[in-house]
């Protein structure tokens, strides 16, 4: 994809915005995961930053490659992400990776890595950056905007399988896209991580977290249920078929990983992130069974070129596995009040 000639002169602007800041070929600025946590970024902001993202991706508007993955060892990967945006004049890669036994092995987080963000006229790196952060709140951004469009808007209750970073991230802000929100259920195999996102999020929240005992606990009392747990290669479906009452909307960090594959392929509307990534992942073996009839992408739907929720009863999926394009958004923005503001440091290239 070209930069339309339309917008050449804006993206020798902003070029020389930048040039203000940083001598462009001569140096980078390096962001820490606490240099780009410490940028403010209001959660609407990243909302909306998100939803344009999905947007542009659904409208051929961006050149988003799939992802080049490595799978070193059982349910575990790298991604590349490549992404360029013309209208933000925003290229970069993220070269993340999710490790899913990194806590109780090393006491890492499951996903981490960098982005490399670029100047589009000269392809020189103009920054690197932790990407966890803006990962997290980009994910959880996505699956707001699948509640915006697909979930009734009036739930008072919301479930969260999966109490780590992206858990957490989701339940945050929830309220704002479920205001009439009572009830959030959460659920982790690993009960220490529900305690302390209760601990943590509880109070203020806007709504009651209560700690489901079990997944159908959870499934069977929450309207909306969100994921984020870890991707698996394999087939060992947790969540029952039979527990998937009408009306109910599924968000999935995950891919499948959770569900008993028949709730997919009955589903009223299946919707995904990007067509192209879902056939990627089918083979990497992510999807055993195959994936259901795909309804629209994510961006399609909040253009209106597609319809989301229509009728109260209907059972809805939305399979957002995560696109560079999200991160592109937000890195651009958070590389301009990085660099405008003197956030992180300057290295020599
Ligand atoms: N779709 C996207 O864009 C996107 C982006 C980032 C992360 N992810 C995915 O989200 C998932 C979570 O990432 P994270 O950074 O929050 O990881 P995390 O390790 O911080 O949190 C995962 C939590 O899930 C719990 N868990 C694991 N298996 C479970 C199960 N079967 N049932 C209930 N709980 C379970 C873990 O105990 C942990 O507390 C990963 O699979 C990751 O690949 C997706």
């Amino acid at each position: 994809m070209k930069l339309p000639q339309e917008l050449n002169q804006a993206a020798e602007e902003y070029r020389n915005w930048i040039g203000n800041y940083l001598p462009i070929g001569r140096e980078i600025i390096y962001l820490s995961q606490d240099d780009v946590k410490s940028i403010p970024l209001a959660p609407e902001k990243i909302r909306d930053l998100v939803e344009q993202s999905l947007i542009a991706y659904s409208a051929k508007k961006v050149d988003m490659p799939s992802k080049i993955a490595l799978h070193p060892l059982t349910d575990t990967f790298f991604h590349a992400m490549p992404a360029y945006v013309p209208e933000l004049f925003a290229a970069g890669i993220k070269w993340g990776s999710c490790f899913p036994e990194n806590r109780r092995q090393f006491g890492f987080p499951q996903a981490q890595g960098l982005i490399i963000y670029n100047d589009q006229l000269s392809g020189m790196p103009l920054a690197v950056m932790d990407c966890k952060y803006i990962t997290e709140i980009r994910t959880a951004a996505v699956t707001y905007t699948a509640i915006k469009y697909l979930a009734p808007q009036d739930a008072e209750t919301f479930g969260m399988i999966g109490c780590g970073v992206e858990g957490r991230q989701h339940i945050k802000n929830i309220v704002t896209v479920l205001p009439n929100l009572r009830t959030i259920y959460v659920y982790d195999i690993f009960e220490a991580a529900a305690d302390s996102l209760i601990a943590d999020l509880g109070p203020g929240i806007g709504a009651s977290i209560v700690k489901a005992a079990s997944y159908e606990e959870l499934v069977k009392n929450s309207q909306v249920i969100a994921s984020a747990t870890i991707a698996k290669e394999g087939y060992d479906p947790v969540i029952k078929d039979a527990w998937i009452g009408p009306g109910k909307t599924i968000l999935l960090c995950e891919g499948h990983t959770l569900y008993e594959d028949r709730i997919f392929k009955r589903a009223d509307k299946y919707i995904v992130d990007s067509r192209e990534q879902v056939e990627q992942f089918v083979s990497y073996g992510y999807y055993p069974f195959g994936h259901p009839a795909i309804h629209a992408e994510t961006g399609e739907v909040a253009a209106g070129k597609a319809t989301g929720r229509e009728n109260a009863g209907d059972l809805i999926v939305g399979n957002n596995f995560g696109m560079a394009v999200e991160d592109m958004f937000v890195v651009r923005a958070v590389f301009d009040y990085a660099v405008e503001h003197g956030v992180g440091i300057k290295l020599p290239l």
